[in-house]
């Protein structure tokens, strides 16, 4: 069974007024437990509008979402849903209350009763795996950090609560490179360890060449296309249709064979394309 089932779900905000926008329109999807799912879509095609299902935040008007088989329109299932789907949203800072960041991430384990000395251990192992400063952490307000501190912070405050299904909203938009590559890692061993599902939106196509196992390409509210990254990166015409780019590799394999190259499997990484140019051209290592 399914850990995420959406069926046929279709979402307008502000239904029935003259400003009615349809976002999800027919919109179904199949996620495994234990998957890296990610959502790609150009703007305005439905991915936050699907991760607000997930937790029960929006509930569809038609159609149904279910979690590990329960409907989230059951209240009664609802009202628990907050700790097994944990969603960080697309503009965290929005989401804070609290006055200090290590208050912020405490309020989840808070939440779930559990002892101050287990809410404090759960703060410190969240906020080590996002890399922020257990110190600052107690003196400082979450207004007072950077963007990508923030987005950070949200992210700890989720993974305190420790979830089965952590729902990502553009995770890494803002933060370095070397910032994306510690919430990579991080989620990396979430998954490993925890067995965690996670599903993340996001416009960044080489973060999901390198880490989705699935990838749902939305458009206009509905699934146009899903697959494994090589399947959904090798059908060049169905990702331009939905408004995006391929992976940089990609995209140079791509331009290469526009231009008489003759290449294989589509390269996800630099390494996979460098290895189809020196095949290609016949060349041989030197040994140097
Ligand atoms: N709170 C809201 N109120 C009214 N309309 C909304 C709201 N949120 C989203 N929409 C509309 O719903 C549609 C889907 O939006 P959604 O935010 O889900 O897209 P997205 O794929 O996440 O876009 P982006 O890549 O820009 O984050 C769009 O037409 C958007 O304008
Ligand atoms: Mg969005």
């Amino acid at each position: 069974m399914p850990i995420i089932s959406m069926e046929n779900v279709w979402y307008t905000y502000n239904r029935g007024t003259p400003i009615q926008t349809p976002a999800l329109s027919g919109l179904s999807l199949d996620i495994s437990r234990g998957g890296f799912v990610a959502l790609a879509g150009h703007t305005g095609s439905g991915k936050s509008t699907v991760l607000r299902h997930l937790n029960g935040l929006l509930l569809p008007h038609r159609g149904r979402v279910l979690i590990e088989g329960s409907d989230t329109r059951d209240k009664s299932f609802r009202k628990g849903l907050w700790t097994r789907v944990g969603l960080v949203l697309q503009y965290p800072e929005r989401q804070f209350f609290e006055e200090t960041v290590f208050r912020e991430v405490a309020v989840g384990p808070d939440n779930l009763g559990l002892s101050p000395g287990e809410v404090e251990d759960r703060v410190l192992e969240a906020l080590a795996v996002v890399g922020i400063d257990r110190r600052l952490a107690k003196e400082t307000s979450p207004y007072a950090l950077s963007g990508g501190e923030q987005r950070r912070v949200a992210l700890a405050s989720v993974l305190a609560i420790r979830p089965g299904v952590l729902a990502l909203d553009e995770p890494t938009a803002g933060i370095d490179f070397r910032g994306r590559q510690r919430i990579f890692e991080a989620l990396v061993e979430l998954k490993r360890h925890q067995g965690a599902t996670i599903i993340m939106a996001s416009h960044n196509m080489d973060d999901m060449a390198r880490m989705a196992d699935q990838i749902v390409v939305i458009k206009e509210g509905r699934a146009l296309l899903e697959g494994t990254p090589r399947q959904v990166f090798a059908s060049h015409g169905l990702v331009r249709e939905a408004g995006l780019s391929l992976p940089f590799p990609s995209e140079v394999m791509a331009r290469l064979r526009e231009k008489g190259f003759n290449t294989g499997t589509p390269a996800l990484t630099v390494d996979e394309a460098a290895e189809e140019i020196i095949n290609n051209m016949g060349a041989r290592k030197t040994g140097q």
